[in-house]
């Protein structure tokens, strides 16, 4: 794909989608914070001694409190590398390196995912966020095995008779089947990645079957997506398509879609396949025509109490990231129009009205995890912080591309 000519041919001058201009965003202002932030968080986490437990994992700050409720880095706990990957973060815009000492010894927590089988397919969450980064901006060795033992650990879940990876191997009877979360779709980056660095080239056979099969069934004729699709075991055959964490089976339930635009954003980059392509904008589209004005979305779209019902920053913070890695593969108008949705996106999150500011450590606030279980509930989630710090990294990058070729 063109995608330099592309990105060459990005132009500044138009905004189509909005009335914020990327000038009025501050991306080194924003990225300042978030240094802060952490070190607030760091401060939080260190005893009277000065001394950190590094497999305690920040998670959440409910809207009532102000400090992180963490939890011990385990196969069940699927946030566990939302936090390193945040310190990397951290590290790849301070080039402070004792950032980088604290990013290791929090990553080094997650190391025992590579060594025991597959609990469920939240490994590419886990150990890409936080392995991934390390390696990709130190090339340890170590790190770059435990990425590859990961990801063999993770292509044990994937069904070939379905052509898909179970998400939830203890949820089979519930679901009535295999089944296969829009979520799932951010690990198969891991994947693609083992593939091509030394691993089994058939892992990105399943990243591809996997993308393929969830963008005929998982997705309904109006490109909105189903949160779950369940499929037979033994045939293979799709059984339906159901919520668990939305509002309803035939809702668009936002972190769900804001998983599949950044999903198909990485197969497409990965594959330079046009189909992905597409198909992504047609996830995207409808998924940005039924925001609210500041382009944070409600936690679901179809929720009927809207406009009182929460909204869910991750989501927004989510899409932000895979907007602005979109927009460099697309023609210049389509560029713009991502681009600066993105940049809305940014803008709404880093205002006094989403941003945690002096009342907590967190980036930012109201993000809704597990509606139907009445957990998360407007809260500081920390998978929010983490792409919001990704998504103004790469806007910070694309700017500086952009001005390199000024
Ligand atoms: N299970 C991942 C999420 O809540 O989005």
């Amino acid at each position: 794909m063109r995608m330099k000519v592309l990105l060459f041919s990005l132009s500044l001058c138009t905004c189509i989608a909005c009335s914020v201009s990327k000038e009025e965003f501050n991306v080194g202002r924003a990225l300042d914070y978030c240094d802060e932030q952490v070190h607030r968080t760091l401060e939080e986490l260190s005893n009277e001694n000065g001394i950190i437990d590094y497999r305690m994992m920040p998670r959440n700050i409910m809207d009532s409190l102000g400090t992180w409720h963490c939890r011990k880095a385990s196969k069940e706990e699927w946030c566990s590398g939302f936090w390193p990957g945040i310190l990397w973060y951290d590290y790849e815009y301070t080039e402070d390196n004792t950032m980088k000492e604290t990013a290791e010894k929090f990553t080094s927590s997650l190391k025992f995912l590579s060594e025991t089988p597959a609990f469920d397919h939240d490994l590419g969450f886990l150990v890409f966020c936080s392995y991934g980064n390390g390696y990709r901006l130190t090339s340890n060795p170590a790190y770059k095995q435990i990425i590859l033992d990961t990801a063999d650990s993770l292509a044990t879940l994937f069904n070939p008779r379905v052509g898909t990876i179970l998400s939830w191997p203890r949820n089979v009877g519930m679901f009535g089947g295999h089944n296969t979360i829009m979520d799932n779709l951010i690990n198969l980056e891991m994947l693609f990645w083992a593939a091509k660095n030394d691993g089994n080239p058939y892992l990105a056979d399943i990243a591809i079957s996997h993308a393929d099969k969830t963008m005929k069934y998982q997705f309904r004729p109006d490109y909105t997506s189903y949160h779950v699709a369940v499929y037979d075991t033994l045939t293979g055959d799709f059984i339906r398509g159901c919520t668990h964490q939305g509002y309803s089976d035939d809702s668009m339930w936002a972190r769900g879609q804001a998983w599949g635009i950044y999903g198909y954003t990485t197969v497409f980059r990965e594959t330079k396949n046009m189909r992905y392509l597409d198909f992504v904008q047609k996830i995207t589209d409808v998924y940005l025509k039924n925001l609210p004005e500041d382009y944070v979305p409600y936690w679901d779209f179809n929720d009927v109490s809207i406009p009182e019902a929460p909204r869910d920053a991750s989501a927004a913070a989510i899409v932000a990231s895979a907007l602005i890695e979109l927009s460099t593969y697309l023609p210049a108008e389509k560029s713009l129009e991502y681009e600066n949705a993105a940049i809305k996106m940014l803008t709404s999150l880093s205002s006094e009205k989403y941003k945690s500011g002096k009342r907590k450590p967190s980036f930012l606030l109201h993000s809704t995890g597990h509606k139907p279980a009445k957990s998360e509930i407007d809260a500081s989630i920390i998978y929010a912080d983490y792409y919001y710090m990704e998504a103004l990294l790469r806007l910070k990058k694309l700017n500086e591309h952009k001005k390199s070729i000024d």
